[in-house]
């Protein structure tokens, strides 16, 4: 298994604070938001990393993490040149996925607790892809799972105006190599992305996609209230350990 942690995008709903550096390398109290996700994934045993950036900030990030020695792990870095969607993380990566299996985290994404979960999650993966949903107050920033009267899984919309239901896609995927194929053959939206939700819905449509309900604490830091949230719940969780 191979892990991805995609660090790039505008992070204009950050505006002035993402003006002149990374969303992802904004602190989260005491620690870059990138080491975060980094984490989540060397917790799931996950020893190669490639790490994908702007290319103004992806010197920031190598000056940051280096090869991974300090962390018993091995990351390598890759520019994608525009915010062109989730997606397009996937053709980025090509190469480094191979025909191998690869969890891509979000790197503004913050995972808490069930680290077991996700650790199996990862260990135990064979083929697909398997993806993580919790509740969420605000389901129209979200992809949004729609369920059948027997609580599987019939369609992912993305950032819908009438949400079918509060569970959010959460942003750690876990797939087979497939991927590649998948994220080449959607188009742009209307937004002009390649949306991750298009790639899920084409392994829905092959009944290959797993979806499990993720119940630790997990937040998208992309808003100054979620950006705060996430400082204070690790702020709680250090003081407590103490
Ligand atoms: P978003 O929060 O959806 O986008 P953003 O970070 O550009 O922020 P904003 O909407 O405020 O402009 O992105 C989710 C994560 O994915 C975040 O960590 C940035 C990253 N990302 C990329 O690396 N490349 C992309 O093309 C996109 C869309 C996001």
């Amino acid at each position: 298994m191979k892990g991805i942690i995609l660090a790039g995008g505008a992070g204009t709903r950050l505006h002035p604070l993402t003006k002149v550096t990374s969303k992802q390398l904004l602190p989260v109290y005491d620690r870059p938001m990138i080491y975060y996700p980094l984490e989540t994934l060397i917790n799931a045993g996950i020893k190669e990393i490639l790490i994908i950036s702007d290319p103004v900030n992806i010197d920031n990030f190598i000056k940051l993490l280096g090869d991974g020695k300090d962390f018993d792990i091995t990351i390598t870095y890759k520019v994608q040149e525009k915010p062109e969607g989730l997606a397009q993380a996937f053709i980025i990566a090509e190469d480094f996925i191979g025909n191998d299996n690869v969890t891509m985290i979000l790197g503004d994404n913050i995972f808490i607790g069930q680290d077991d979960v996700l650790k199996k999650a990862v260990t135990s993966f064979k083929t697909g892809g398997k993806i993580f949903v919790k509740q969420v107050p605000d389901p129209q920033r979200f992809g949004i799972a729609e369920f059948d009267s027997g609580g599987q899984v019939i369609s992912i919309e993305e950032k819908p105006e009438s949400p079918k239901s509060d569970f959010a896609v959460t942003g750690l995927y876990i797939y087979d190599s497939s991927v590649v194929k998948r994220a080449k053959a959607i188009q742009p939206s209307a937004r002009g992305e390649l949306e991750i939700t298009d790639v899920n819905n084409l392994y829905l449509a092959d009944k290959q996609l797993d979806v499990v309900r993720y119940e630790g604490f997990w937040l998208d830091t992309g808003t100054f209230d979620t950006l705060l949230e996430a400082a204070n719940k690790v702020a709680e969780l250090r003081k407590n350990k103490i």
